[in-house]
């Protein structure tokens, strides 16, 4: 690819705003820190530099410029983040062509793909009139079923199998799939719901009942290679976008809630496809928004999965709202029932996840018995003690007296018990166990990151001829010298791309960079790491020739490599 167009876009585009606009980030000093997504983590370990314009994190090691990030992030590939980048500065990219990710796979997509179309015609074809039909019991139009791609499979054997075996896909290809078993159609006389990856790629398809039928009342496609239903969110790919501007995720548990919200114009929508949350399904979530709006059926599963679901995001730190739908109904027969206004309103009043619960506390609880009521309100101040805003806590504190007629200071007291005066920590960043590094090691990371901060460096190091304990660290530093002398300058961010298809300089790059090195450097300073350094090489040299001296049987040559090891000793080589 063409560096300068790379350079280029790279210098329209701010880390900053890019990253920020994935994750969170807080200023601090000249730069940003955030919650690092590339390792389990609550800390903000995440440094992004705006004059360096990288990123590094100090927990995992993981650093980079902002194509890096957003590959890393987005799962797109080199190209793919240049286009895109490319575009939002306003820099011409019609030259840069993007190489299709999993071309392995690209059969698989393309099996799906066709399905989808098949199914799609079969739905408005003669044969799909009952199923329309009942779509339309169901109040759904023709704009909404076009929008999620909904089809029809048909009653018959094999149409879908000769349709996919004339695409020349053979018996095994068809069996992995998941919708063709043996030369038979799979799915029959059902409403094909496609499901997409996150990158908006059909995988797999959900077929619903709508009139006899053997089997649930839905079936998903088998698992596969490209396929795993713990690791996709319905919807996901499509809400993204709407996610991000309205800062907010709503949670539901259906495809059809998802649906029924698309009709009311809420599209920040995603479904579980069940009730349990996956820890891949949590990471995905989180990456809409670091505002979820749980909003499960109002059955017992339901409520029982809402709770622990937000229970597990609220600990993870995550802004938690929980709209509990009345009579055991689902967000699509509620909203059918009681009408987009009503709907709006449950959504405007979603309780925050600590309300809902001290809510919950409430439940089976006999107020009559003296007994019950202090467990009541103990739990009530242990949960209260878990908010991050003494306001709120307060708040809670004073209902509480007012309700129960107490004290206010005895529950203060008791409250203060419980929750012991945190006293502010600087917010600590977590230092990897990082192997240890020798002092040889330490002195040439060192160099190498004076090197990518200061031009000067990079001439000295090279007047030097300085000799580094390993292949990698020479490699590096010649990288660093070349491209120093190609491109005039020197500069993290680009050097991150102009060696990136080698990832064994890459990984020592990240230990650098996201290891504390210094940044500013005085040529005193600079000289004694080269010190350092010389002496690894010389002593080096001292066992090399001692091994010699050892093989040697002829004392005249014995006596050379004395002296010339006597000369190692005094500097003198
Ligand atoms: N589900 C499933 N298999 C089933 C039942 C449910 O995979 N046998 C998943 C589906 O993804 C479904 C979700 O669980 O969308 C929620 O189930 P449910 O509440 O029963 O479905 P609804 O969305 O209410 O669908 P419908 O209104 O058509 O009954
Ligand atoms: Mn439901």
């Amino acid at each position: 690819m063409n560096q300068d167009l790379v350079a280029e876009i790279r210098s329209k585009i701010d880390i900053v705003d890019v990253i920020s606009e994935r994750i969170p980030l807080i200023a601090k000093g000249k730069n940003y820190f955030g919650v690092c997504p590339f390792h389990e983590d609550t800390h903000p370990s995440m440094s992004v530099s705006r004059d360096k314009q990288i990123y590094r994190c100090f927990s995992c090691g993981e650093s980079g410029n902002v194509f890096n990030f957003v590959m890393k992030y987005d799962h797109k590939n080199f190209s793919e983040v240049i286009k895109e980048l490319g575009e939002r500065a306003g820099v011409d990219t019609k030259t840069v062509r993007i190489h299709q990710k999993d071309e392995k796979y690209n059969n698989l997509y393309e099996a799906y793909q066709l399905s989808q179309k098949y199914y799609q015609n079969n739905l408005y074809s003669k044969l799909g009139r009952e199923a329309r039909k009942y779509l339309e019991t169901r109040k759904l139009e023709e704009e909404t079923l076009k929008e999620f791609g909904v089809g029809l499979s048909l009653e018959s054997d094999n149409d879908l199998t000769m349709l996919l075996k004339n695409k020349k896909y053979d018996v095994a290809t068809l069996n992995q799939i998941g919708l063709s078993n043996d030369m038979h159609d799979v799915y029959k006389n059902r409403i094909m719901f496609p499901l997409y990856d996150p990158y908006g790629r059909i995988v797999g398809f959900s077929g619903r009942v709508y009139k006899d039928s053997n089997g649930g009342k839905y079936v998903n496609t088998k698992e596969t290679v490209i396929f795993k239903k713990g690791n996709c969110l319905y919807h996901y790919h499509e809400a993204k976008d709407y996610c991000k501007s309205l800062k907010s995720v709503i949670l539901v548990e259906g495809f059809m809630d998802v649906i029924r919200l698309s009709t009311i114009g809420i599209k920040n929508t995603v479904a579980l496809m069940g009730t349990a949350l996956t820890k891949e399904q949590t990471t995905l979530l989180t990456r809409l928004s670091n505002h979820i709006i749980i909003c499960l059926d109002g059955d017992g599963p339901g409520k029982n999965a809402a709770k622990k679901i937000g229970e597990n995001l609220f600990n993870m730190g995550i802004e938690v709202k929980i709209i509990t739908i009345p009579n055991e109904e689902d967000p699509d027969s509620f909203i059918l029932k009681n009408g987009k206004e009503k709907f709006l309103s449950l959504l405007e009043y979603a309780e925050n996840y600590s309300d809902y619960k001290i809510h919950l506390l409430k439940e089976n609880v006999n107020f009559q018995s003296e007994e019950e009521l202090a467990s009541y309100i103990h739990s009530v101040l242990l949960e209260a003690s878990k908010i991050d805003d003494e306001i709120r806590q307060e708040i809670i504190l004073k209902k509480l007296a007012k309700n129960y007629d107490i004290g206010y200071n005895t529950l203060e007291k008791r409250f203060k018990e419980l929750n012991p005066k945190k006293k502010k920590q600087p917010e600590k960043i977590e230092v990897a166990k990082k192997s240890r590094k020798d002092k040889y090691q330490q002195a040439v990371e060192q160099i190498i990151y004076f090197m990518l901060n200061h031009d000067w460096v990079v001439d000295q190091v090279e007047k030097e001829k300085l000799v580094c304990p390993t292949n990698e660290e020479r490699l590096l530093i010649s990288e660093i010298i070349y491209f120093y002398k190609k491109n005039g300058y020197i500069d993290i961010a680009d050097f991150f791309t102009f060696i990136q298809d080698k990832n064994d300089l890459l990984k020592l790059l990240n230990s650098i960079v996201s290891s504390n090195y210094q940044e500013n450097v005085e040529k005193k300073n600079l000289f004694s790491y080269f010190h350092v350094v010389k002496d690894y090489s010389i002593n080096q040299q001292k066992v090399r020739l001692q091994e010699l001296m050892k093989e040697e049987k002829d004392p005249l040559e014995q006596a050379k490599i004395a002296d010339q090891i006597r000369k190692l000793k005094l500097g003198d080589n």
